[in-house]
This record gives C-alpha cells, structure tokens and sequence, in this order.
C-alpha cells in the first residue's frame, strides 16, 4: 500500500521540476555540479543517488563516470521517476530504480559514491538509520557518501519554513537533526566533513567508511 509521502510526491512530480525552478537562486545548476564534483567519481565508477527524485543530479554525475560507468537513481515515487525517465536519453547508461532507500536492492560493496541531494531530512522515523546501514552495505570501502542539505537559513522568514518544514516530521526528529546531525552520521562513519556550498546555503556532509 502506498504511503502518504508516496502519493504526496507522485502528485507534485508533476510540477516539480518547475516548481524548484521558480524557486530557487541555483538558476545555472551551480549546486549539482558542486555536488558531483565533490564525489571524487572517475570514468568507469558506478555511483547511486538515493531520493533521486526527477533525477536532476544523474546528468552531472554521468559527467564524471563517463560512458563506461554507472548512475543509478533510486526513489519510491514513481511520478517522479516518470518524471526523470522523459529526461534521460534511452541509450545512456543511467538506470532509475523504483524502491524504499530503507532497503536497497543492490549487493554489497559495489558503488564508488553515493549521493543525497535535499532528501535526507525527509525520512521519517528509523528509515534515516535503515538508509544509512544501507549505503554503508553498499559503498566500496574508504569511498564517499555526500548529503546536501539546506543549511539554517540567515532571512528570518525563509528560517522559518526552514523549522516548518522539519517540524512536519515530528518535533523530537527535527530537534534530533538540528543538534544532533554529525552525531548521527558517525554512527555509520569514521568521518564526517562539513563543507558549504558556493552560495553558502546549502551544506554538504562528506561521509566516510572503513577502508
Ligand atoms: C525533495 S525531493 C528531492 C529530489 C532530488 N534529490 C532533488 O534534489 O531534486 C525528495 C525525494 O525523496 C523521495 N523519498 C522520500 N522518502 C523516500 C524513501 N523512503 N525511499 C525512496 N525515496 C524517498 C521522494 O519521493 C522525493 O522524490
């Protein structure tokens, strides 16, 4: 049975890439590019982007694998990966998945990078750990996990739909992520670097395993 974030996102995948278009200042897509770049990805890797959404990462990170690599975007809407798939040329080799990041149907140890763009806040209940266990599963070791998120926003109104949006998951877990972040990403981690993007509104958490 679908969830409610399910439904919520197969409805929005509709306007969803026009909607952050609107929205936000990354006009020229400075902020996936920054992303992909930070992967440290070479040509013939494989890389996995979790709540990939319409998957407007994918393309930036093909860049760096190159032809003979592989993108894998996964996500549990599957209006938003419609979405994607119009995007993506059908003989590239980016692959989009239909799944919960909770359980990823991949084997272990088999990706050079995974990344998490604006999605991670969002898993609710032990879904964030579940995913974490995973991409601990499948990451080759000493290679990198990325999450980019939105950092506490300066502008006093924008700060508050900040706090809005994380209060919807549930006070103790938006508390948890505020305060508590870097404390939950080393629960998985050896290392955990906190780097800001060229807009400085967006972080990044450059996560490490063993290895
Ligand atoms: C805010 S969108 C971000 C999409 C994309 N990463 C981007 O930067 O545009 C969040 C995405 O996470 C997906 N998502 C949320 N919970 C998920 C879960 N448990 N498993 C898989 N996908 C999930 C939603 O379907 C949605 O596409």
């Amino acid at each position: 049975m679908k969830r409610f974030r399910q439904r919520y996102y197969d409805y929005f995948s509709c306007i969803y890439d026009r909607f952050v278009a609107l929205h936000s200042t990354d006009r020229g897509k400075g902020l996936r590019y920054f992303l992909a770049d930070k992967t440290g990805l070479n040509k013939g890797d494989k890389v996995l982007d979790i709540c990939t959404g319409t998957g407007s990462l994918l393309s930036f990170l093909k860049d760096k694998v190159g032809a003979e690599g592989l993108v894998a975007g996964v996500d549990f809407s599957i209006g938003m990966l419609k979405a994607g798939k119009s995007k993506i040329p059908h003989h590239d080799n980016i692959y989009l998945i239909l799944a919960d990041v909770a359980y990823l149907p991949f084997k272990n140890i088999i990706f050079d990078a995974v990344t998490c763009s604006h999605a991670f806040y969002e898993l609710k209940g032990l879904t964030q750990d579940y995913c974490l266990y995973e991409i601990v599963r499948v990451l080759k070791p000493g290679r990198p996990f990325l999450m980019m998120e939105h950092d506490v926003p300066k502008n006093f109104l924008i700060r508050m739909l900040f706090y809005l949006r994380l209060l919807s998951m549930g006070t103790k877990k938006a508390l948890e992520i505020l305060r508590h972040e870097r404390e939950l990403l080393m629960r998985y981690f050896r290392s955990v670097e906190k780097i800001y993007t060229p807009t400085g509104r967006s972080k990044v958490m450059i996560c490490r395993g063993r290895g």
